[in-house]
């Protein structure tokens, strides 16, 4: 029996691994919401909101009062923060990087790890206006993560995902329904991110092919560093590797269209 972490376990990804995982392993579950916490025969259940920085440690200590070696982590657990990036409250921009990226390490650095499978995206690839928050805080979690693993010698992955059908979609458009619908001259764009967002969660990859690709990849003995999963994904890493002046100079003209 293998001991995993997985943050992120009340929904949608983070929720499907735990419950995979923890058919034939221990999983230490991460919740922040008592009412959506998982239960089961091989999982404990622990609390942390990482928009609580201070709810990070008791986790770190319950989890090491549990066990002294963690196979794997999967860091799950985000959030998105949207918006035009002149109109986004300061305090909004913290949490995203709370959530998405301190979070993660400040857990994963506490714990005795032996390999970290962060839940990346393909915003990482930094070419997505008006979710910049959360491009910038998925490329921070990259940066910071691999040069983790080249000074520890911890094994990290990052996995890139593309679009996948989770709640997470629905969800943002709630948490930031202040900005994307208090009219302030990107009514176009935020309508547009809305309509892309409600389409993501119907067409987006189904929950199950993801969680098969991320196994196969667990159960690698030598994972290379990145992978980047989806089709929509993968167009994202070849677009981004263009001369940046030609990548603006696309994606103006896509903000243009929406006029
Ligand atoms: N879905 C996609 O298209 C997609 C694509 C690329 C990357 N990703 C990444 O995949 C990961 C999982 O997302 P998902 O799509 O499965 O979305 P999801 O269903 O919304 O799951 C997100 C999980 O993170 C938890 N969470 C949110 N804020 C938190 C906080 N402050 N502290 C601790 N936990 C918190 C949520 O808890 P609650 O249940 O309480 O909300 C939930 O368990 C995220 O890191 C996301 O960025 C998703």
């Amino acid at each position: 029996m293998k001991t995993y972490v997985v943050t992120g376990s009340t929904s949608g990804i983070g929720k499907a691994l735990a419950e995979e995982y923890s058919k034939a392993n221990l999983v230490f579950a991460g919740f922040r919401n008592e009412k959506l916490k998982l239960e089961g025969k091989n999982i404990i259940p622990f609390y942390v909101d990482y928009s609580k920085p201070e709810t990070i440690q008791p986790a770190i200590e319950f989890i090491n009062s549990k066990t002294d070696k963690i196979d794997t982590i999967f860091n799950v657990a985000g959030c998105v923060v949207a918006g035009a990036i002149e109109l986004i409250d300061m305090k909004e921009l913290r949490r995203q990087f709370d959530v998405n990226v301190f979070g993660a390490l400040e857990l994963t650095r506490g714990l005795p790890i032996n390999k970290v499978i962060n839940i990346s995206s393909m915003s990482s690839f930094g070419i997505y206006p008006f979710i910049a928050p959360y491009c910038a805080s998925k490329r921070a979690l990259d940066i910071l993560f691999n040069l983790y693993s080249l000074e520890s010698g911890v094994k990290v992955v990052s996995l890139k995902l593309g679009s996948i059908a989770t709640p997470i979609w629905s969800k943002s458009i709630k948490e930031n329904s202040k900005v994307l619908e208090t009219p302030n001259g990107y009514e176009s764009e935020c309508k547009y991110l809305v309509k892309n967002a409600l389409k993501n969660e119907i067409k987006g990859m189904p929950i199950h092919k993801v969680i098969e690709k991320i196994q196969k990849i667990e159960q690698l003995s030598k994972p290379k560093p990145s992978y980047t999963i989806g089709l929509d994904a993968k167009v994202a890493e070849i677009f981004s590797h263009f001369p940046q002046d030609f990548i603006n100079l696309i994606i103006e003209n896509k903000l243009k269209s929406m006029h």
